[in-house]
């Protein structure tokens, strides 16, 4: 058991990572809440999968349990499903003393959080994360969304659970291309992170190895994000660096209307930015050889005939993370060293296609 401590000004709580982990998973539920009513929100992949085990863990130590399902995918993440689970809860007669647990991936964490933070003012909140993104990242760190037909994340709160258990174990169903996909924001953040973090990613020779050394991953990779969000809970200052590659990810993510997966969009993001920023000598030579060795030893894309197009550039230029006119860049001075270089936005063109003149840098 890997116990990883989260103290934010106004919440301390614990993320658990043990293999096997939902064999006790009421146990470890009555350790934080006492008796109430739960709502396991899940989505159609993961709740045949788990669900059964989980209700059958919180009734027998002594929750009452109403089970909800989302349609699995991105999709979900709407007003149309906030409400019906806002519906579920009123039938159901939730209380504000009641819970949530959010078993999936990101888009059930992200809805079922949202879900939590907003009912009567906020329901507790327990995050159990099935894939590896959510896992590693987006169970950590208290964001919560829905999308809009505009864009994605718009409307959302900051809201901390009370306890995220994550086991590893789970992995073992999750599609290749996701556990892909999340292993992409793991190199991101031991690119960030160096020293021993990286070390780690240098085991990582094949597919296989990602699940081998799952649990390392995942404790690396919280302890990591979570110091960030210590430092910085509303992204205001360092959070911002957990963006890296993802200025170039995003827009050929949008380019590709689907045939991209966030994840993928993020190792080809990392690896050409830092191909730009070596040639801008803000990185070192080889920064954008180790990490295309790395995310391709994992199965991921480095590369992209998206980028450079006209339609890129003006993605780029009105990256929804644009502040003031500004997108702060995160680059790698060295392995474990990140930056923040803020490019005008109308320069965008200029810095992406190379041509950046020597004394603008
Ligand atoms: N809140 C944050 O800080 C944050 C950070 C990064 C990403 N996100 C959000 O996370 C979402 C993406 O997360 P994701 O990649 O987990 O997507 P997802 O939740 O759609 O999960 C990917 C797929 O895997 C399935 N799945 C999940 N766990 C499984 C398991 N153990 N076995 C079998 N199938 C399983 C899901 O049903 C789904 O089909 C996006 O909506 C993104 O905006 C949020």
């Amino acid at each position: 058991m890997k116990t990883i401590q989260v103290d934010l000004p106004e919440k301390q709580y614990s993320i658990h990572i043990e293999p096997g982990m939902l064999n006790h998973l009421g146990t470890w539920t009555a350790k934080i809440w006492t008796p109430r009513q739960i709502a396991v929100i899940s989505d159609s992949h993961v709740a045949p999968l788990y669900e059964e085990q989980v209700i059958r863990q919180l009734s027998d130590a002594g929750f009452r349990v109403a089970a909800y399902q989302v349609p699995a995918g991105e999709a979900s993440k709407n007003w149309m499903e906030t409400i019906r689970l806002y519906r579920m809860l009123m039938t159901d007669h939730f209380q504000r003393t009641d819970g949530i647990l959010a078993l999936g991936g990101g888009v059930v964490g992200d809805l079922a959080g949202f879900v939590a933070s907003t009912y009567m003012r906020g329901l507790a909140l327990i995050q159990v994360p099935t894939s590896l993104l959510a896992q590693v990242d987006s169970s950590v760190g208290g964001k919560t969304a829905i999308d809009l037909e505009t864009g994605k994340n718009l409307v959302g709160t900051f809201y901390q659970p009370d306890a995220v258990f994550i086991d590893p174990d789970l992995l073992a169903t999750l599609p290749k291309r996701y556990l892909a996909e999340g292993y992409a924001e793991v190199v991101k953040m031991a690119a960030l992170s160096g020293n021993g973090f990286w070390k780690l990613i240098e085991q990582i020779n094949r597919p296989e190895d990602m699940l081998l050394h799952a649990e390392a991953l995942i404790e690396q990779s919280v302890t990591f994000k979570a110091g960030v969000v210590m430092d910085d809970e509303k992204e205001n200052g360092r959070r911002q660096i957990l963006n890296f590659g993802h200025t170039i990810g995003h827009a050929i993510e949008l380019l590709a209307q689907g045939k991209l997966a966030h994840g993928e969009a993020v190792s080809i993001g990392m690896v050409q930015l830092s191909a730009l920023f070596e040639k801008y000598r803000l990185s070192p030579p080889g920064a954008a050889a180790i990490l295309t060795n790395r995310l391709q030893a994992a199965g991921l894309p480095v590369a992209s005939s998206l980028i450079g197009t006209p339609d890129f550039y003006e993605k780029v230029k009105n990256d929804k993370k644009n502040r003031g006119g500004r997108l702060n860049m995160v680059y790698l001075q060295a392995l474990g060293r990140p930056a923040l270089y803020p490019l005008p936005g109308d320069r965008a063109g200029l810095f992406f296609s190379g041509k950046m003149p020597e004394q603008e840098r």
